[in-house]
């Protein structure tokens, strides 16, 4: 029968093939295989370390509204599109305080600050249109916004604001950090002190905010490195593996 000889003379090559290439890495360790990375943004992480938003991300821990917006921005095919004042924002909050506002108002004055979809900075002319967009907290506690030269103004009736920078924007979570902290008529009421909210003169306006929009461009994350040798790599290191391990097996 001719069957054994060949049998016999491939295992011989897979023997000696097989001496060969395990003979110099006897060191090597199976590395795991790369786990292939969720689209899963921690924001609370993300809020630490960009900023200064320990006020903003110690209200949201406090009402519990981190939970509630970590989960939208889980929901992927959703997602999710926070306004973030800076720590200075509310220092300089004076006038309405939110010192003396019950648990649950805290709550939708926190979820107010959030939309349950993801928007791109080029998304906001549709906002405009949009307008009164509903947030987080639902209810009558919607925002208005409007396309000043490029830059996208909102505005709660107390809050007359804007879009100052990205500091995240990526589908599904968008983190735009806004001016002043958002206040809801809804909870404030429509008895609006004259000097809140300044009459908007967005005809004179628009040259000093015009370079803000130049930078909306280049906010798209870097392109990713290839990956593709060093997984081929792996798959060298994993196709000696098996080889050897099929030999063990067989003598
Ligand atoms: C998110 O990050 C915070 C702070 O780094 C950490 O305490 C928390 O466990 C993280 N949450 C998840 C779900 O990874
Ligand atoms: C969000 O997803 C992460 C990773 O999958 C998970 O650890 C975390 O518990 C989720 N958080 C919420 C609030 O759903
Ligand atoms: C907060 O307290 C001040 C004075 O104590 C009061 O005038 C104001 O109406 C209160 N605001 C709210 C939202 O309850
Ligand atoms: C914005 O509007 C344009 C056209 O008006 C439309 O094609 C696009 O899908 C809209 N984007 C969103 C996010 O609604
Ligand atoms: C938002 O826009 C709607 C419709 O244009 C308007 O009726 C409402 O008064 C606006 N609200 C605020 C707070 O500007």
């Amino acid at each position: 029968m001719e069957l054994p000889v060949v049998f016999m003379a491939v295992l011989v090559l897979c023997s000696s093939a097989a001496y060969a290439q395990t003979a110099p890495s006897p060191s090597l360790t199976p590395t795991p295989a790369p786990a292939p990375a969720p689209e899963f943004v921690n924001l609370t992480e993300l809020f630490s370390v960009a900023g200064p938003f320990n006020t903003f991300l110690g209200y949201l821990e406090s009402t519990k509204v981190i939970e509630t917006f970590q989960d939208q921005a889980n929901k992927t095919e959703e997602g999710i599109t926070i306004f973030v004042p800076k720590d200075s924002a509310f220092a300089s909050l004076k006038k309405p305080s939110l010192s003396n506002l019950t648990a649950d108002q805290l709550k939708s004055l926190f979820l107010f600050h959030a939309l349950s979809h993801y928007y791109s900075l080029a998304d906001f002319r549709n906002l405009s249109n949009m307008s009164p967009v509903a947030t987080m907290a639902g209810g009558q506690y919607s925002l208005n916004f409007t396309d000043v030269s490029g830059t996208a103004h909102l505005t709660s009736g107390w809050s007359v604001t804007k879009v100052s920078s990205s500091v995240h924007s990526t589908d599904p979570v968008a983190v735009y950090q806004v001016d002043k902290v958002l206040l809801p008529e809804a909870i404030f009421g429509t008895d609006i002190p004259p000097t809140a909210a300044p009459a908007p003169a967005p005809e004179i306006a628009p040259a000093a905010d015009a370079p803000k929009a130049a930078d909306s461009d280049d906010l798209s994350p870097g392109s990713s490195p290839d990956k593709s040798s060093s997984y081929r790599i792996m798959s060298w290191g994993r196709l000696i593996l098996a080889i050897s391990g099929g030999l063990v097996l067989f003598l």
